[in-house]
């Protein structure tokens, strides 16, 4: 991206004001400057947000992977676009150059030609984090085939599911993958998902354990075979700035999961801006996303985005705890990081380790740390900066969603004062309102809301695969005119916002609004409290009471539990007020959470109201095991 790294105060209001007032002319010269067209657009942005129908550079013909691959070649060919660290650190690294890339690349797209693949049709893939899960994509894009990535955890339902809603043709996974000490076999899930996926013609095996793995005639191919003889040549399709680039699904508050679809050239566009400004991109910087590529986040920010930028991306196969639990700290050592981006909960996982691990690391290469998925709370964005950022790395907590295709809410470092768990200020083009719940906007600052945005913006998901109108209803109609995020948020005195949670996480007690996210914050700055989640449960005077479950330190294992519950409603009643005091807490030994870090409240509630029927399907969630013990334990 030329230019377009927004250094200071003035130039960030400045160039917000543009984008506001003339939001295709900002977006125009931008996407101008930066990418290589086959065609321009005859329209910059055109919208109807009533029937949710929005596109970006219309008519324009592009192609992604050549925006992340071929261009750089002439200037960048030797440099490392990828970093790759396997889960076992006695495993040589490797570093894969563009030019690298780009035969891997081109050899894999034919592979998948020659396997029956042509532009339009879907591939899944099913993969763990190693360098073939970046190739595949990039490889689909090449040739106009539309990805959609099934993150490697999920049981063999969840991917039948996501296969079936797209109809893949094609699924693509490996012999096994190495998380921690553990070996999944991800070719028998994938096995067993198939037996009920008409759609799927062709399965392609990566070799990555060595696993014993049956392959099926006619339907599975090692990789590696036809890979070899796959010709290094290949000419990327052409597509509209509109045709789809992948899905993606995201699971909604009911029903199956939906299948969010981002379209080519403004997905292209927002994420390559964004990452420039968001992570202060500058050329021989190296950057790590802790994500899973087969979350948004690895999507847009360790695949895309990167790559669009000619940076060098770290793909991380391990898990943050093996083989100790400075991996990550060690990673950052060894690979000279200098952008180091990761979720909160990972972070307050390993802020209850002691912090020597993280000490006996140099850090020093860091100079950006961000945060994303969740909001941060105060005691670990303290713990972050601190210990990880040394008090000299900008924290960047970026707000987010998979249906928004890039960060939207984000401090710029260097650029955005920074304040503990606010997300801060928009990024142009970004119009955030709030909303109350009689659908008008509330005006001025020191005011919370359901947080929206005003106008589209180019990275906006298009539609849900073959379901426009839930599309429509679930992010168009609460506030008719405007993308409703689901949010709420609170604007401060500055006009900076804090993402307040989920506004489904709202619970009323005795008549007063209280958010989860606030009092959990409080909880969680209680000396001996690693985490804690708070649901609502039906009580005869006050309509909702608090039940909050809560995870301890080790150092506050040993400590009365009368005593802790007694210190820890002090706390909320000074913080927040006696009226957000919990009825009842159960100390936990962890709290159900989805693949991607998130407390599953909806099973905690059931647990709180005592209805133990009707889970749902818990065999998604990171650690199933938990849901019996909190369940024994009620109080
Ligand atoms: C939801 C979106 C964006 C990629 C990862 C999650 C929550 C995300 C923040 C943040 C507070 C955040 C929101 C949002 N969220 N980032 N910095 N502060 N909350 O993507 O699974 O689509 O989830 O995550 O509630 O709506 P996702």
């Amino acid at each position: 991206m030329r230019n377009y790294l927004i250094e200071d105060l003035p130039h960030y209001f400045e160039d917000y004001k543009k984008s506001i007032k003339n939001p295709k002319k900002f977006w125009d010269k931008i996407a101008d400057e930066n990418f290589v067209w086959y065609q321009r657009w005859s329209k910059v942005v055109k919208y109807d947000m009533n029937e949710a129908k929005i596109s970006w550079f219309k008519n324009a013909k592009l192609n992604i992977t050549k925006n992340c691959l071929d261009r750089h070649l002439s200037v960048r060919g030797d440099k490392t676009a990828i970093i790759w660290e396997p889960n076992d650190p006695k495993e040589e690294a490797q570093h894969i150059s563009y030019s690298e890339l780009y035969k891997r690349v081109n050899k894999t797209a034919n592979v998948l030609r020659d396997m029956g693949i042509e532009k339009g049709n879907r591939v899944c893939i099913y993969l763990p984090m190693i360098p073939e899960l970046a190739i595949t994509m990039l490889a689909c894009a090449k040739l106009g085939a539309i990805h959609s990535v099934i993150f490697a955890g999920f049981s063999a339902s969840a991917v039948a599911s996501r296969v079936n809603d797209c109809e893949a043709k094609m699924v693509i996974t490996s012999d096994g993958s190495y998380r921690g000490n553990k070996i999944l076999d991800l070719k028998s899930i994938v096995d067993e998902a198939l037996e009920k996926t008409p759609s799927v013609e062709k399965v392609l095996v990566v070799k990555r354990t060595q696993n014993e793995v049956s392959m099926k005639e006619n339907r599975d191919f090692w990789m590696e075979n036809l890979y070899e003889n796959a010709s290094p040549d290949f000419v990327s399709v052409i597509m509209d700035a509109e045709d789809p680039l992948f899905i993606l699904y995201t699971s909604g508050s009911t029903g199956k999961p939906k299948g969010m679809l981002h379209t080519c050239a403004g997905y292209m566009v927002y994420t390559a801006y964004t990452f420039k400004n968001v992570f202060n991109y500058k050329e021989n910087d190296i950057y790590w996303c802790t994500a899973d590529i087969g979350w948004i986040t690895g999507h847009s920010y360790i695949l895309y985005g990167p790559l669009l930028n000619g940076a060098t991306t770290v793909i991380f196969e391990g898990v943050p705890t093996y083989p100790q639990p400075d991996r990550f700290w060690e990673v950052i050592e060894k690979h000279k990081i200098t952008q180091f981006y990761t979720a909160p909960t990972a972070i307050r996982s390993l802020a209850k380790e002691s912090v020597e691990w993280v000490d006996k690391h140099d850090l020093s290469t860091l100079k950006v740390i961000g945060s994303v998925g969740e909001p941060i709370n105060e005691e670990a964005w303290h713990w972050f900066n601190d210990h990880v950022g040394k008090k000299k790395c900008p924290i960047v907590d970026t707000w987010w969603q998979t249906e928004t295709g890039g960060i939207m809410i984000s401090p710029l470092p260097f650029v955005t004062p920074t304040k503990p768990t606010y997300a801060t200020l928009p990024l142009p083009g970004i119009q955030p309102v709030l909303m109350d719940d009689k659908r008008n906007e509330i005006m001025g600052n020191q005011v919370t809301g359901n947080l929206c945005i005003r106008f589209p913006w180019p990275g906006i998901a298009r539609t849900i695969w073959g379901d426009h109108q839930r599309y429509k209803e679930t992010y168009f109609t609460a506030f008719p005119g405007k993308y409703f995020t689901g949010d709420g948020a609170l604007r401060d005195e500055v006009g900076y916002y804090r993402i307040t949670g989920r506004v489904d996480d709202v619970i009323i007690v005795s008549g007063h609004n209280l958010g989860t996210a606030p009092i959990e914050d409080s909880i969680n700055q209680h000396p001996a409290v690693a985490e804690s989640a708070i649901v609502g449960y039906p009580h005869d005077i006050k309509g909702n009471a608090l039940y909050g479950y809560v995870v301890l330190k080790e150092t506050g294992e040993s400590r009365q539990r009368e005593n802790l519950k007694k210190e820890i409603n002090q706390l909320i009643s000074e913080q927040i007020g006696p009226i957000a005091k919990l009825d009842k807490i159960q100390f936990v030994s962890g709290l159900p959470k989805t693949r991607s870090g998130k407390i599953m409240r909806r099973i905690l509630r059931k647990i709180a109201e005592g209805d133990f029927t009707n889970f749902g399907d818990i065999t998604t969630l990171l650690n199933p095991e938990i849901v019996e013990e909190i369940k024994n334990e009620r109080i």
